[in-house]
């Protein structure tokens, strides 16, 4: 066995991929995978926890599986797969429902918010965090690569399997950590830099970038970005520069520069109608070869289609014998 570190992390295929998912997740994914194990999962049984019309959600899949090979998952070095195709994934999650409290669930701020957004709460919103927790350790899982508003996931995952290993006496999961980018794990929106960019936002004009936004409508989306009505670019902890700060933000994480590199880029700008002008080509210039890639993936459906086969065998390669083994331990009775 190799003892290079696991990694699991995962996205939903429901909305349109933003500019925080490719900064908070999928480039680091892409960046550090030569240097570990690595499962991605399109994570579809999770969208289903909000109501889906059935024929974009799949759409959305394979769109979302052809944007992640164009961010540069390779998949000889990843296992890529749809959770819907391996069974483990929503047995782990009845498994861990009967030994996980219930008031761990209510507490998750995720839950509290969007539910306080619905007229009715399906069971599923409440269990999210659970079958994410199955995700995570039915795979050994060392490190947890995501954005800052997946944190509170990862410590119940890590709760989950210490309350799991405790009551049966055993090491059987292996505790998971977050791995939270320093900068970019919360790109904020470009309308209100006080609230996170998000999938289910992304339909509101000017709020997110999204990676499949051409170069025009890009620009006009950072041009409409608000900012304060100083003139000073900087980073700052000060709200009233949130929005500016995003917008460093964003250059830092894709020119991997320093904070004092970006702030003398900007020391000649000529105010922040120029600082947006600049960040806007940065962002087109890094996502035009991702946007290129894509198309080129996507008229080869059969390639695409053979990738998530292979990926659904070799994650349920990993996956199915640790579903026995805690069905066992458990107390079930295994066919024979
Ligand atoms: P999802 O689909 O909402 O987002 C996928 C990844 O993108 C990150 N992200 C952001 N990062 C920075 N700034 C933002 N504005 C931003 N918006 C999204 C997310 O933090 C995430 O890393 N519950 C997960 C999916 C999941 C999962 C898992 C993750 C299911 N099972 C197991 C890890 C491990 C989710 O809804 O991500």
């Amino acid at each position: 066995m190799s003892n290079k570190k696991r990694v699991f992390s995962g996205v939903q295929p429901s909305g349109a991929v933003t500019l925080g998912n490719y900064l908070g997740a999928f480039k680091g994914w892409a960046d550090r995978q030569h240097e570990k194990v690595n499962f991605f999962c399109l994570v579809d049984l999770h969208s289903l926890t909000v109501p889906q019309e059935p024929a974009e959600l799949r759409a959305n899949t394979r769109t979302l599986a052809a944007l992640l090979l164009a961010c540069g998952l390779s998949p000889d070095k990843c296992t890529l797969f749809v959770q819907s195709h391996v069974v483990a994934h929503a047995e782990a999650c009845w498994l861990l429902n009967c030994v996980t409290p219930l008031g761990w669930l209510q507490r998750m701020t995720q839950y509290k918010d969007k539910s306080a957004k619905q007229e009715s709460v399906f069971t599923g919103l409440l269990d999210y965090p659970v079958l994410m927790a199955g995700d995570i350790l039915l795979y050994d899982t060392d490190e947890v690569p995501v954005g800052d508003d997946q944190r509170q996931h990862v410590e119940l995952a890590r709760d989950i399997a210490q309350s799991f290993n405790s009551r049966y006496e055993t090491e059987f999961f292996v505790v998971p950590q977050a791995v939270i980018p320093e900068v970019g794990a919360r790109v904020m929106g470009l309308d209100d830099p006080t609230s996170k960019m998000s999938k289910s936002s992304a339909h509101i004009r000017g709020h997110a970038v999204k990676l499949l936004d051409d170069p025009k409508e890009i620009l006009r989306s950072f041009k409409r970005a608000k900012t304060d009505s100083g003139n000073e670019i900087r980073f700052s902890d000060d709200p009233e520069k949130a929005g500016v700060n995003n917008l460093l933000g964003i250059y830092k994480v894709l020119t991997e520069k320093s904070n004092s590199e970006v702030e003398s880029d900007f020391a000649d700008a000529r105010g922040y109608g120029d600082l947006k002008t600049r960040v806007a080509e940065v962002v087109i210039a890094a996502l035009e070869p991702i946007q290129a890639r894509y198309h080129e993936i996507m008229s080869d459906p059969g390639e695409l289609d053979r990738i998530l086969a292979v990926g659904a065998q070799q994650a349920a390669a990993v996956s199915m014998p640790k579903i026995e083994e805690m069905k066992r331990m458990m107390g079930l009775v295994l066919p024979k």
